[in-house]
């Protein structure tokens, strides 16, 4: 049990804490995409993700999402989201009719659209403290707008509860009076729940869409005498909804905005917010330095005092402490603390920079374990490798691993040195300390300290440039006695 802070009555958060319900059956036709709409990503996650995130951050007891019959987004929910179907896209308020199955003993029911993704969790909070406070039958979310077409108006009574909302994408539900109202409804709610199931019974589809309208259900509260109220939000940016492609890229500007001042406000140096891009789940830990030009994607994370940039992309990507990743595009591979990367390397896969190791420029890496202090430093493809502590491989040292067929190892021990334009013929290991000789194509396993080489020898020509300088003029004078032929 808690008391609570107001009124000192005990109560059990877990009664207490609403359920949410997110209405995500639309079909999101003007989105002109075979991926639902609710599945496109908005900064890394599932536009879905981000009502359900809010939901759960506002101490939501439940989240109902309610789906489509062909439970798209199902995969794309937390774990302990419950999903309702909804049969046949009637409206909004037959939408909510679907997941009253999951509504059992619920006391506060919040229903938000799915297509709403910049709504905050306080704001949804505040909805529910709001609603239990006043004790009314249902509280609507409200926003005056500066233009607030497309949006459901709010009609209010005179002493300020709510009479109704006029729905008015489709011509013929508003009236002339009714367009000029500029308090909208959000789409978000706050019910009590047993009269929430009694009023959705009785809306109708009479209106223009011929759609069951949810906001229908205000009016019939209010003719069974029922307190309606409104509460009213003041941050237009959490209204914006996304109905197509347009606005998902206004939208995500918005979330862009968002996520970088919350790095930024936690101790991130970013030098240019406007110029970078940072996915929602991205880690960054305070007094890193992110530089113009960057994109920072996935589950990536960068730890304290590391630079990222200018212009480079971590997709899934770890950067430990004190490292710089600079003009480089990094893929699902580990960088651990004081490693230097780039300019100009490529990160692949299954890589794993240990500390101190370097990845220089013109470098691709992939599928590899570059041990503690070792360096990669220029116009190298390492694939498949394992290299030890402190080695050092030469300019365009190149691992040739792969046979047409089948991918094979390169094992590189402590301390080795590989001479400029090696090339490693995978299987092949080199040992501690080994080294090759410059322009070798080693085939052979090298043993511990000693020298592969792997060319042929060299062979100089004396008198090579005497004898062709005298070639040269006995040409010249052949050709200034011989008479001038054609033209
Ligand atoms: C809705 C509101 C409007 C409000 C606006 C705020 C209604 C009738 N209108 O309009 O008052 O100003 O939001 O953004 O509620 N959905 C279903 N099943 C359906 C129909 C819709 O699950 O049968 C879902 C959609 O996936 C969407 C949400 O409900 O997430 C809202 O539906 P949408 O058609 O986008 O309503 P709006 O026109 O935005
Ligand atoms: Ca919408």
């Amino acid at each position: 049990m808690r008391r609570d802070v107001r009124s000192g009555i005990a109560y059990d958060p877990r009664v207490a804490a609403p359920v949410v319900v997110i209405l995500a059956a639309g079909q999101g036709t003007r989105m002109r995409s075979a991926v639902p709409k609710l599945l496109h990503p908005l900064c890394g996650l599932p536009l879905i993700r981000w009502p359900v995130q809010a939901a759960l951050e506002a101490g939501a007891a439940r989240v109902v999402v309610v789906d489509s019959p062909a439970r798209l987004l199902a995969p794309a929910l937390p774990e302990g989201v419950e999903v309702a179907v909804q049969e046949r896209q009637l409206g909004t308020a037959d939408a909510l009719r679907a997941a009253l199955g999951h509504l059992d003993g619920a006391g506060t029911v919040l229903v938000m659209a799915g297509d709403t993704p910049l709504v905050r969790p306080g704001t949804l909070a505040s909805l529910a403290a709001e609603h239990e406070r006043s004790g009314a039958a249902a509280t609507i979310a409200t926003m005056v707008l500066e233009d607030p077409r497309g949006y459901g108006r709010v009609v209010r009574a005179p002493d300020g509860t709510v009479e109704r909302v006029v729905e008015t994408k489709a011509p013929g539900d508003a009236s002339e009076l009714e367009l000029r109202i500029r308090e909208v409804s959000t789409g978000m709610f706050a019910f009590d729940c047993a009269q929430l199931e009694q009023a959705l019974s009785r809306v109708r589809a009479d209106n223009a869409q011929g759609e069951h309208y949810l906001p229908d259900v205000l009016a019939i509260l209010r003719q069974s005498e029922r307190t309606v109220l409104a509460h009213e939000l003041a941050d237009p940016s959490e209204l914006l909804g996304v109905n197509d492609r347009l606005q998902l890229s206004q939208v995500a500007a918005v979330a862009q905005r968002r996520i970088c001042e919350r790095h930024m406000l936690a101790g991130v140096t970013i030098v240019a917010p406007e110029a970078t891009w940072i996915d929602a789940d991205v880690r960054i830990e305070a007094d890193a330095r992110i530089e113009p030009g960057c994109l920072l994607r996935g589950q990536s994370s960068i730890s304290a005092r590391s630079t990222i940039g200018p212009h480079t992309t971590l997709v899934d990507a770890t950067v430990g402490s004190d490292s710089t990743v600079v003009h480089s595009h990094v893929v699902r591979a580990q960088i651990g603390d004081r490693v230097s990367v780039g300019p100009f390397a490529y990160l692949r896969p299954g890589t794993v920079m240990r500390e101190g190791s370097k990845a220089g420029t013109f470098v691709e890496i992939k599928n590899s374990d570059v041990g503690r202090g070792s360096k990669v430093p220029h116009l190298s493809y390492v694939g498949d490798a394992q290299i030890g502590e402190h080695a050092n491989l030469g300019a365009s040292t190149i691992t040739a691993n792969y046979d047409g067929f089948l991918k094979h190892r390169t094992v590189i021990g402590d301390r080795v040195r590989t001479a400029v334009d090696t090339t490693l013929v995978a299987p092949v290991s080199l040992g501690d300390e080994a080294y090759t000789a410059a322009g070798s194509v080693i085939v052979q396993d090298v043993p511990a300290g000693a020298l592969g080489v792997a060319r042929s020898r060299q062979q100089n020509v004396d008198g090579y440039a005497q004898r062709r300088r005298e070639r040269a003029q006995a040409q010249q004078a052949e050709g200034a006695a011989a008479p001038p032929t054609g033209q």
